[in-house]
């Protein structure tokens, strides 16, 4: 519990990160055109200001693209725990210029410090997810999983509550609430030095067998890690033939290709889904909806949604990966069309505002079902040690770009479609339903092993699914 509590501290700010720039827009806006009059002596224009603050939500995602494509440089070469550690100093230098941008008179030191800490959110969601899923027993291994998700969503909570402008969101405190980020960051750095290190990463990628069993002694709070270590002793044998996989060789390989379409697929399904638009933008959607306190209405969607985390966090391990993906798609579906019919009549009939608020709470308490936490972690498990970091990093990439051009266009799409803007959310979430249904394999309880055994063995055949092939197996073979 300390070692994944200690880890997700990096999801925590990359929820808090999410979250922080929905509330105070306004203010910060004004500190922008300030600024502008004083450096050039006139106001700045309408379009200026909207690209400027435009920049600085997107800026993040950008930086999250380029963070997690690069997780794979630092967690062979420095470990797990080291990576996450030394990664801490981007959250340190990014709270620094955007807690002093405000003094410093510079919109630039923001713009840029919300790059950075993007960059240091990217690595975060391939770290963690990593971490977490290395350390975990197989019985555990979704649940704990999730804890990376809850870490997310207990940040944007957090960012939603403190953003109310009486108490950080306000003209004069807003810098603090923008670098409160730091302090995650410090209690991360307190706690990693006592957690140890991957055992995997231990024992196959370094070969260090002894220390790789004490740490497992630890984590487990036994001495009966055999088991365990038999695993790792197999995949590490397999790994002599293996190697570690580059991406260009992992995009290459046809060995993988199953398993990372899978990936990146589901990746996609998480932020195609539309989930953003509503935690960027939720407020004016409320506004437009006619709810008249809609900075509540975002807290609300903002308790729902970790409420229903929890709710995940505590099913995960009985009803499996697929079922709750499944459901949690089609639930937002039925949501985004009970959203759209809602806006369409709000005009007509003042009380759909409450329908509207529903369908949101309900859209959200889905994603948070399946399409939320399980892509994050799924990916781990899909792969062997050896492609596993360039798998992440392929698959952090979809994410964080999917999750770019949904911030970036979802107010211009809006624009041109008005209140039918969620049934695009809708037509995607079926594509995403009939593919998870027909390709992704249930993964629960399996060993790593098993997992990718049942991808090599699917491998090219493709008149047969991942997900048939591999229960099959596991039915036919008693080595499984
Ligand atoms: C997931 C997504 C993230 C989103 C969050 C909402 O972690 O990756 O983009 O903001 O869920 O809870």
């Amino acid at each position: 519990m300390l070692s994944v509590s200690a880890a997700v501290m990096g999801s925590l700010q990359f929820g808090y990160n999410t979250g922080v720039i929905n509330a105070p827009q306004k203010i910060i806006e004004d500190f922008y055109s300030e600024t502008w009059s004083r450096r050039f002596t006139k106001p700045i224009s309408q379009p200026t200001l909207t690209a400027l603050w435009s920049l600085s939500v997107a800026i993040f995602p950008v930086g999250g693209m380029i963070g997690s494509f690069s997780v794979g440089l630092f967690v062979n070469r420095f470990g797990r725990k080291n990576s996450m550690l030394g990664a801490n100093i981007l959250a340190v230098l990014s709270a620094v210029l955007m807690g002093f941008s405000q003094l410093a008179g510079s919109f630039e030191m923001l713009i840029v410090g919300r790059f950075i800490v993007g960059v240091f959110c990217g690595l975060c969601t391939g770290f963690v997810p990593m971490y977490v899923e290395e350390i975990s027993p197989t019985s555990l291994r979704g649940a704990l999983g999730t804890l990376h998700q809850l870490g997310v969503v207990l940040g944007i909570l957090l960012a939603q509550i403190l953003g109310i402008e009486w108490l950080l969101g306000g003209s004069s405190l807003w810098p603090l609430l923008l670098s409160f980020t730091v302090l995650p960051a410090l209690l991360q750095c307190a706690l990693l030095p006592f957690c140890p290190e991957s055992p995997r990463y231990l024992f196959i990628n370094c070969g260090q067998e002894s220390e790789a069993h004490e740490v497992l002694v630890k984590l487990r709070g036994t001495e009966e890690v055999g088991e365990d270590l038999q695993e790792m002793r197999e995949e590490s044998q397999r790994m002599q033939r293996e190697r570690s996989v580059s991406i260009p060789e992992l995009l290459r390989s046809a060995q993988y290709r199953q398993p990372l379409i899978v990936a990146v697929l589901l990746q996609l399904s998480q932020q195609l889904s539309g989930i953003n638009a509503v935690f960027y933008y939720s407020t004016g959607i409320f506004e437009r909806a006619g709810v008249s306190q809609p900075v509540y209405a975002t807290i609300g969607a903002g308790v729902v949604n970790t409420a229903f985390t929890v709710i995940s966090l505590f099913v995960v391990e009985r009803m499996g990966r697929r079922p709750l993906h499944l459901i949690g798609l089609m639930g937002m579906a039925v949501s985004a069309v009970f959203l759209t019919v809602a806006m369409v009549l709000t005009e007509k009939l003042s009380w759909m505002s409450y329908i509207s608020i529903a369908a949101i709470f309900s859209f959200v308490a889905f994603f948070e079902i399946g399409p939320g936490p399980i892509p994050w972690f799924i990916v781990a498990e899909l792969f062997s040690q050896g492609p596993r970091p360039s798998a992440i990093a392929v698959a952090g990439f979809s994410n964080w770009s999917a999750n770019f051009l949904v911030g970036m266009c979802f107010q211009y799409v809006e624009q041109l479609c008005g209140p039918y803007v969620f049934i695009i959310f809708t037509v995607l979430l079926l594509g995403f339903f009939v593919f998870t249904y027909f390709k992704v394999p249930e993964t629960k309880g399996r060993t790593f092993e098993e997992i990718s055994a049942g991808f090599r063995r699917s491998g090219g055949a493709d008149k047969y699914s991942a997900a048939e092939e591999f229960n099959t197996l596991h039915g036919e073979d008693p080595d499984l």
